[in-house]
């Protein structure tokens, strides 16, 4: 596999990112949902789950009958998913690869590519794309979610927040700077590169690579959900996530 900033940094943080994710709150109860419902039904569909992490959504697709092919460049995080979808009894199809360089996949592959929270931190986001068309079938379908770029950012310089709790304000110092730094996750210890690509850098590449933008979506969550933590009920102010839906 070719390494890049990207695929170095996030190899590095193996049992952490397992942890972080299967605890999180708005993944688990808002984010997760939210793609799931909008993948809708994925009977007989050939899917893949590109930077599939510790393979939640790998699972959940593969228990909703669709054919998974699970890619990640973190070679801990294959292991984990592949465990665990042995565990859970379930046929899925892992790689390891830099999401830039799909080598063994054929051409026009899928019917669906899921990228979920992964296009903000792959270094080679042309190239990605440039390999998730090739992959996919014609008329085939790009599922990604990206932390909102118009909302989140690096706090120090660039989109920062003041404040606490529900109140809590997003203050844009500069919206077009640092592109990208280094920080552990939010409730974690092990530094990965954070990259901060703009709105208009997302829609030229998916433009350039010849896909159509179908739908964009910044949900709220519902009154069960906003319930659930301050985290998700500031959600029905402030958009902290982006979801595109794509054709080839
Ligand atoms: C924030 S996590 C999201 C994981 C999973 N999609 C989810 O939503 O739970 C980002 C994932 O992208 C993977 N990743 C980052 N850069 C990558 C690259 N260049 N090629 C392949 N995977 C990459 C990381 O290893 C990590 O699993």
């Amino acid at each position: 596999m070719k390494q890049d900033s990207s695929t170095i940094c996030w190899s590095k943080l193996g049992q952490e990112w397992f942890e972080l994710a299967q605890t999180g709150e708005s993944r688990i109860h808002f984010i997760m949902p939210y793609m799931l419902e909008r993948l809708s039904d994925v009977r007989g569909k050939k899917v893949l789950d590109l930077g599939c992490g510790e393979g939640g959504y790998s699972r959940e697709l593969a228990k909703r009958n669709a054919d998974v092919v699970a890619i990640d460049c973190s070679e801990a995080s294959i292991s984990y998913s592949i465990e665990q979808a042995k565990a859970n009894g379930l046929s899925i199809q892992h790689f390891i690869r830099n999401s830039n360089d799909l080598y063994g996949i054929d051409d026009c592959t899928f019917d669906i590519v899921l990228c979920s929270m992964m296009l903000m931190d792959c270094e080679d986001f042309e190239g990605t794309i440039r390999e998730v068309v090739r992959v996919l079938k014609p008329s085939g379908k790009l599922f990604a979610s990206v932390l909102h770029p118009c909302f989140n950012g690096n706090y120090n310089e660039g989109i920062g927040r003041q404040g606490e709790g529900i109140n809590r304000q997003v203050v844009v110092k500069n919206y077009f700077s640092p592109t990208q730094w280094e920080a552990p996750l939010n409730n974690g210890k092990t530094s990965v590169i954070w990259r901060h690509r703009t709105l208009e850098d997302y829609v030229k590449v998916f433009v350039k690579s010849g896909l159509t933008i179908i739908d964009l979506n910044e949900p709220q969550p519902t009154k069960e959900q906003a319930e659930i933590s301050t985290a998700i009920a500031w959600l029905q102010k402030i958009p902290l996530y982006l979801f595109w839906e794509l054709s080839k």
